[in-house]
């Protein structure tokens, strides 16, 4: 913490695999790129917080209004937390990924935001303390307070959430060599109609296999056994219920496979799905077979590959 107060700040937030395939709402991994750049400045003569400008997002809109934005909504609470509601700032967000891509970006803004503001105000609050702010961030886009995008955004690494209510996180090992691919298709699935179509009963014989894969993916972490891991990474709770959603979701997940990934499934609420792979190499292969499947939908796709990224948010300037 420091007590110098910048002008401006601009920090970067990166893109999150939600739930992991076993960790419905509990688990969830940074990736390098892409993510969203958040900048907040302080506007003398101006009363409160306002959002200059949003750049990034085609022709869709995302609202201005602060109540009605994540990163908005996230700085307004941390700002009114801090008793600075009445503090002159301006935010500009860059969305550098898709929304309804299942890639965290409604998460990546409002984690950006509160670390953009929180800097901008000499650090007050440690990165964790911030995580509240940005969760509350979030619940404005998809009305759910879950910690699976914006933790690991916010914090970098591969989080466990125990409790959402309680925001206990607690970070992962991440083993060496492992690389991700994620894969976008060009389907947007919003994450409250992926959350609307899930059941609110789950058969005992599906919570005792999911929570064996659940326990076994957190001890191969532990214990740096990839073949556990693989043989872990199996949803039978929530990717039956929302494969449906996702054309060619069986033709590429089997692509994926093949090409020697430990385990594929749904990124987040989806439509972008992952694999995790022991290489670089392989991950690249893994994914462009994962766009050839796609492809043979005649779906278009966007492939990133990345090791997990375990910094989280960071300052890209000061001033
Ligand atoms: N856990 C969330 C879901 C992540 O799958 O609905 C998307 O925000």
């Amino acid at each position: 913490m420091s007590n110098t107060i910048y002008q401006e700040v601009k920090v970067f937030a990166p893109a999150t695999v939600a739930n992991v395939s076993v960790g419905f709402d509990v688990l969830g991994f940074a990736i390098d790129r892409p993510g969203d750049e958040i900048v907040a400045r302080r506007i003398d003569g101006q009363q409160g917080l306002s959002i200059k400008i949003i750049t990034g997002t085609g022709d869709k809109k995302l609202p201005y209004t602060i109540e009605k934005n994540t990163a908005g909504y996230a700085a307004a609470q941390l700002l009114r937390h801090l008793g600075q509601e009445a503090l002159g700032i301006e935010l500009e967000i860059h969305k550098k990924m898709p929304f309804g891509s299942g890639m965290g970006s409604s998460a990546a803004s409002a984690a950006g935001a509160v670390v953009a503001v929180n800097e901008l105000l000499g650090a007050p609050l440690s990165r964790e303390s911030l995580l509240y702010f940005a969760v509350e961030g979030e619940q404005v886009a998809d009305g759910a307070f879950h910690a699976d995008n914006v933790g690991p955004s916010l914090l970098g690494g591969i989080l466990l959430i125990r409790s959402n209510q309680d925001l206990d996180v607690h970070r992962l090992p991440v083993p060496e060599g492992l690389q991700i691919a994620v894969v976008h298709p060009e389907i947007e699935i919003l994450t409250k109609d992926a959350r609307a179509v899930l059941g609110d009963q789950v058969a005992l014989s599906t919570a005792i296999a999911q929570s064996g894969n659940l326990a076994s993916f957190v001890a191969a972490l532990f214990t740096n056994d990839l073949m556990l891991l693989s043989r872990s990474l199996q949803d039978v709770m929530v990717e039956p219920q929302r494969k449906q959603l996702i054309k060619g979701f069986d033709d590429v997940q089997s692509a994926a496979l093949k090409s020697g990934a430990l385990g594929c499934g749904i990124s987040g609420a989806g439509p972008s799905i992952f694999c995790l792979c022991d290489s670089g190499y392989l991950a690249q292969s893994a994914g462009q077979a994962m766009q050839q499947a796609f492809a043979s939908h005649s779906i278009e796709s966007q492939l990133y590959v990345s090791p997990i990224n375990q910094q989280g948010v960071i300052v890209l300037s000061k001033s």
